[in-house]
């Protein structure tokens, strides 16, 4: 279990912070997390204790920041369960999946080949996919959603064929929150001979990945939605197939030699992704936002975030003016709209109560169609959130009301 009142004792902005004169209730955590002192901490410790580059000099600061760097990427490499040289750094989940489509698509797509996503992706599953689409003459086809929005194995069967190369879709959907069997799910793919890219921006920090154990064959996720700083990101993927595909940044760093011609030979993965100075304070952030959830125990932040959702959903259900878009997910996104107010201006009108929460696509702007609404409003929970700050949340949607009324009647 976990002991909430002393957990939010780590974050500063959980104590004492204030948004338009009220208690700050911030339900925004799909978009970004609050970061424990021990993050803040080793951050600082990087930029006034041991500053340096790493792989790029012969003197024990920059000798001791390499060591820094492995035992990063060994942290990283437990907590999903791969390689340590499977854990490639990035700026966080959108350049990881640019990075593998790019890799895999110049590598192994060829005209009329097929790359299968959903309409349900974030613009950082869906602009690389359709970029690399057309510089390759591939197709991007979407596999349907069911009436709830879900991806099921039976729908993903009927857009796979032979000419499928890869599939990429997000572990948890940052709109309708539905967690994908990633296991069941691969081994379709896979049966296909085909890519599974998964998206876990939206999984890695609130449940057990297992990279090894669900077989897939890239993971991408962002340090800053799990209590790690911004700027930081992974790619997680196959030795094998990192081996085998190019990466599309190149510089300092990345290569082992070239010369006149342009004939490059790089390093061995990781590093051959890893051109230009990597985010070293980032790296570093994240690491300790690894140990600190892993301190807490991933399983207890998964168990406490559907407690908090089913208490959330409960109370929300009582309330006639609010349409919820995911009752069912299993996750701590909560996608809704208070019926005859637009999404913009019902997060204004919490936002006046000092209440966080984002509206409007979330970079998923496909999904309209399918939700029936051109803006949604989206409270996201994190283990921290506490009970009463659901209660703050339900209390102002119960007042509901169209955004002007409910300022002129303030
Ligand atoms: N990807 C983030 C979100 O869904 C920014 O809000």
């Amino acid at each position: 279990m976990i002991d909430i009142e002393n957990v939010r004792k780590d974050f500063p902005m959980l104590n004492g912070k204030m948004m338009q004169g009220h208690r700050l209730v911030f339900l925004d955590n799909a978009s970004t997390t609050f970061k424990p002192y021990c993050v803040i901490n080793e951050i600082r410790r990087y930029y006034t204790d041991i500053t340096s580059n790493s792989h790029r000099g012969d003197y024990d600061l920059c000798f001791n920041m390499d060591q820094e760097v492995l035992s990063c990427r060994k942290i990283v490499a437990n907590f999903v369960n791969c390689r340590p040289d499977e854990v490639v750094f990035s700026s966080g989940t959108t350049m990881s999946i640019n990075l593998v489509a790019w890799g895999l698509g110049m590598k192994y797509l060829n005209p009329g080949d097929e790359i299968v996503i959903s309409e349900a992706e974030h613009a950082s599953n869906s602009l690389p996919w359709f970029s690399i689409a057309k510089l390759k003459g591939a197709v991007v086809k979407f596999v349907p959603l069911d009436d709830d929005g879900r991806i099921t194995v039976t729908n993903l069967k009927k857009v796979m064929s032979e000419k499928t190369k890869i599939v990429a879709l997000a572990h948890v959907g940052n709109v309708l929150g539905y967690v994908l069997d990633l296991k069941t799910i691969c081994n379709l793919v896979h049966s296909y001979h085909a890519y599974f890219v998964v998206d876990g921006a939206q999984s890695v920090p609130h449940m057990k990945v297992d990279f090894n154990d669900t077989d897939i064959d890239f993971l991408s996720f962002s340090g800053h939605k799990m209590c790690g700083p911004t700027g930081i990101g992974v790619l997680i993927g196959k030795y094998s197939i990192l081996d085998s595909i190019d990466p599309f940044l190149n510089g300092g760093g990345n290569n082992a030699k070239f010369n006149m011609c342009g004939d490059i030979e790089y390093l061995q993965p990781p590093m051959k992704f890893e051109a230009g100075t990597i985010d070293l304070a980032g790296i570093l952030g994240l690491s300790k936002a690894i140990q600190y959830l892993q301190n807490i125990g991933i399983d207890n932040i998964e168990k406490r975030e559907k407690q908090l959702r089913q208490y959330a959903i409960k109370k929300l259900e009582k309330l006639d003016n609010v349409i919820i878009y995911n009752k069912n997910a299993e996750s701590g996104i909560i996608t809704f709209n208070v019926k005859g107010v637009f999404a913009q201006d019902e997060a204004t009108l919490l936002n006046s109560k000092g209440i966080a929460v984002r509206s409007g696509e979330h970079c998923a702007k496909m999904l309209n169609d399918f939700l029936k609404t051109p803006a949604t409003c989206r409270a996201s929970l994190y283990f921290y959130t506490s009970e009463d700050e659901i209660d703050i949340f339900v209390d102002a949607l119960a007042q509901g009301g169209d955004f002007l009324d409910a300022y002129f009647n303030e």
